[in-house]
């Protein structure tokens, strides 16, 4: 059971402007901690005398907030016990409506970063697939490393990014969530510390957090620096580490070659592995840049490369990658039976399909980012010039500095239509309040009308006070 100190709940609190009753003000912003993940379902909740003196509120306040918040569900109490975080039961996280307000016309759904599959050539390889079926019939179908076959094209994509790599090296994972889910249950014990990009991917952060890892932060503003990242695994120590190098999640960027000799010899001074998550490779947006070399070249024992077919074919597919050391392939092997077991037979048939054809599938899944990039840009530029960015060198979003709270935003867009993730949830400890990331994966006049519907969201949120002209773009 996790369990929240007071003031860790206070750093938590996001930094909206007060409204109505401070009970209320309250309630709404332990609400929104518990809707958006960052108050974790059954995580116990600081008594109300403890979070009324960090707080620096009188114990009324927090008492009449948690009991709002009980008569809503979202929390439940146990006398002798606590109170913890809860889901009402008659709410549905698919339902736009969840954040009390009704919400217009049809949802418009910004908060995933993760395209549609370009059909024809998923569907010619779902066909091929069957076809090949038949061969694979006979015996229990359980590979708990991957189909053989499968795991072989994927050394060879490595090899043709220069970085040697046999079969006993590679295992087909769900997704590439389900490869970094996998690593966090065998190499992070509790207690253990693992060093996070902040901004990053928040399924990444909840996998390591399950496995009770103390997490600590390098900030990644215009690009990584290297003297932070060498300070950080210096002062930290850290048991593992979690990079997206390639074009990060949320910033869009790409690590320079320099920053990733850095961040190897960081790691191997001080004896941490690092998971580098490829998730977005292939798709940059920035014909000038030059393709990377993988981070695994520069500590091939040391780095593991995570990788998959979500972003470039479809994340319904659930086919990504691990590539370690065999050791520690085999380790993760014996412990994926008690998760998952193994993929879907008929999933990695059409995963061996399309890599097959994959460089056409990139050009083509670059053509139509790339479009969609400029139509969203150009949208928020004309109506919402006070919210600026780094234009992405690739992956699925812009990382946005808003003029508001994006916790706030977040209640007010539900209310008219679009659901956004605000942007703590890509930290750890409820900074990243004025920032807000906005995938492009939607079709041009989705995304034209999503930001018509942001306009009119930002209209109900009062801007920050210092906010016009000062933010920074550095986290
Ligand atoms: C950085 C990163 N890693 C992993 C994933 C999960 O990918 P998959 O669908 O392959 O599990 C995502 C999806 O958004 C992501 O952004």
């Amino acid at each position: 059971m996790r369990q929240l100190s007071a003031s860790h709940v206070r750093r938590l609190l996001p930094d909206v402007p007060p409204f109505g009753p401070a009970y209320q003000s309250l309630a709404a912003s332990l609400r929104v901690l518990v809707l958006d993940g960052r108050l974790p379902l059954g995580t116990r909740l600081p008594a109300e005398r403890e979070l009324a003196r960090a707080l620096g509120v009188s114990r009324t306040t927090t008492s009449a907030a948690y009991r709002l918040l009980r008569q809503e569900g979202y929390l439940h109490s146990r006398r002798g016990a606590g109170s913890f975080a809860s889901f009402p039961s008659d709410v549905s996280v698919a339902d736009p409506s969840w954040l009390g307000g009704e919400a217009a016309g049809d949802l418009i759904d910004l908060s995933i970063a993760a395209p549609g599959p370009i059909r024809e050539p998923f569907l010619a390889a779902a066909a091929d697939a069957v076809e090949q079926l038949p061969r694979y019939l006979a015996g229990d179908g359980y590979r708990v490393l991957g189909l053989p076959e499968l795991r072989e094209a994927v050394a060879e994509h490595y090899r043709r990014r220069g970085l040697a790599t046999s079969v006993d090296e590679v295992m087909i994972t769900s997704g590439a969530q389900g490869a970094i889910a996998l690593a966090s249950q065998v190499l992070v014990s509790p207690g253990a510390t693992v060093l996070v990009e902040s901004p990053t991917y928040p399924n990444a952060v909840d996998s390591f957090r399950a496995g009770s890892a103390r997490l600590v932060t390098v900030p990644i503003g215009d690009g990584w620096d290297e003297e932070l990242i060498e300070a950080a695994f210096r002062q930290t120590l850290p048991r593992l580490a979690y990079f997206t190098p390639d074009f990060q999640n949320p910033t869009g960027r790409l690590m320079r070659s320099s920053a990733r000799t850095a961040l190897a010899r960081a790691a191997t001074a001080v004896d941490t592995l690092v998971i580098a998550d490829e998730s977005y490779l292939g798709l940059s947006l920035d014909g000038s840049l030059p393709d990377a070399e993988p981070l695994a070249v520069h500590a091939p024992e040391r780095v593991i490369s995570i990788g998959g077919l979500s972003k470039s074919a479809w994340g319904g597919l659930r086919i990504g990658w691990l590539r370690a050391a065999p050791s520690l392939i085999q380790r993760l092997g014996a412990a994926r039976p008690s998760m998952d077991i193994a993929n879907p037979v008929l999933e990695q048939l059409v995963a061996l399909r399309l890599l097959d054809g994959h460089e056409a599938l990139l050009r083509e899944r670059r053509r139509r980012l790339a479009a969609q990039l400029e139509v969203l840009t150009s949208a928020l530029a004309a109506e919402l010039p006070a919210w600026t960015f780094a234009r992405p060198e690739g992956g699925l979003s812009l990382w946005i500095a808003i003029d508001r709270s994006s916790t706030s935003l977040m209640g007010a867009a539900a209310r008219a239509g679009v659901r956004i993730v605000p942007g703590p949830r890509f930290g750890i400890d409820g900074t990243l309040e004025r920032f807000l990331r906005l995938p492009f994966v939607l079709p041009p006049a989705r995304l034209r009308e999503a930001v018509a519907r942001l306009v009119e969201a930002a209209e109900d949120v009062p801007r920050f006070a210092d906010a016009a002209g000062e933010v920074s773009y550095v986290v």
